[in-house]
């Protein structure tokens, strides 16, 4: 492998953080074009889209798409215990074990690396994962998700909805010169409700348990439509 003489590029596949922001159609895959071509690096950052969150394995499998690197997290140890962990394609892998005999191969190391009670936990999860089918459970309850969250149109306030996977985001209008507070407002009437949301900015951006039941997604949104009638 040459040496890339440009940044990397590190793109999360589902834009999850700044409110689930679909990718258009062949988005990923011309970046991967135009990453060959450049010679970047590409990276994507799965730690919301990893481990089955949008019913395939990794977006890696969803979009077909492989990049050099992917960094994941929260799903690996199924949020439990800290832990991350970065996969990197065997073109990266055979440039770092190429090395001379002498020196370490990727030396990279943090105090608590492979910490063995997060290891312990991220090797339960995966087997969790593969016993009850998680990693691609949701592909069957995706349609009933987006039909749930899609039945949030007219709704007050509601100006877009969007979703992907086990993956949605209703984004509000915002409350004129006060932006994010129409949003917090229905953060703490759902909280109030025995529901817990995340908002960014004045969108509400969800993502439950892959073990979810068709009878909690109602639940959701049966609260959600209530409380987007009762805030301002
Ligand atoms: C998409 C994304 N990437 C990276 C991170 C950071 O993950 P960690 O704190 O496990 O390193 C987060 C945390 O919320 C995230 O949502």
């Amino acid at each position: 492998m040459t040496r890339p003489t440009s940044q990397p590029l590190i793109v999360e596949p589902v834009a999850c953080s700044t409110g689930v922001l679909v990718p258009p159609k062949g988005y990923l895959k011309r970046l991967r074009e135009i990453c060959d071509k450049h010679d970047i690096l590409l990276i994507f950052d799965e730690v919301i889209t990893g481990f089955g969150r949008l019913g395939t394995p990794f977006a890696v499998d969803y979009f077909d798409v492989i990049p050099d690197l992917v960094t994941t997290a929260k799903g690996l140890t199924s949020g439990v215990v800290p832990m991350g962990a970065v996969f990197a394609s065997s073109k990266i892998y055979e440039a770092f074990m190429n090395a001379p005999e002498n020196t370490i191969e990727l030396f990279h190391g943090y105090t608590y690396s492979a910490h063995p009670v997060a290891c312990a936990a991220a090797l339960a999860t995966l087997d969790v994962y593969a016993e009850e089918g998680l990693l691609t459970r949701v592909a069957e309850i995706a349609d009933y998700w987006e039909d749930a969250l899609h039945s949030m149109k007219g709704l007050p306030h509601v100006i877009d909805i969007r979703n992907l996977g086990l993956i949605g985001a209703i984004e509000l209008e915002p409350i004129a010169g006060a932006p994010t507070k129409r949003a917090f407002q229905a953060f703490l009437k759902a909280y109030e409700s025995n529901l817990l949301i995340r908002t960014t900015g004045d969108i509400i951006a969800l993502s439950p348990p892959l073990i979810i039941e068709k009878s909690q997604i109602d639940e959701i949104f049966g609260t959600l439509a209530n409380v987007l009638k009762q805030i301002d």
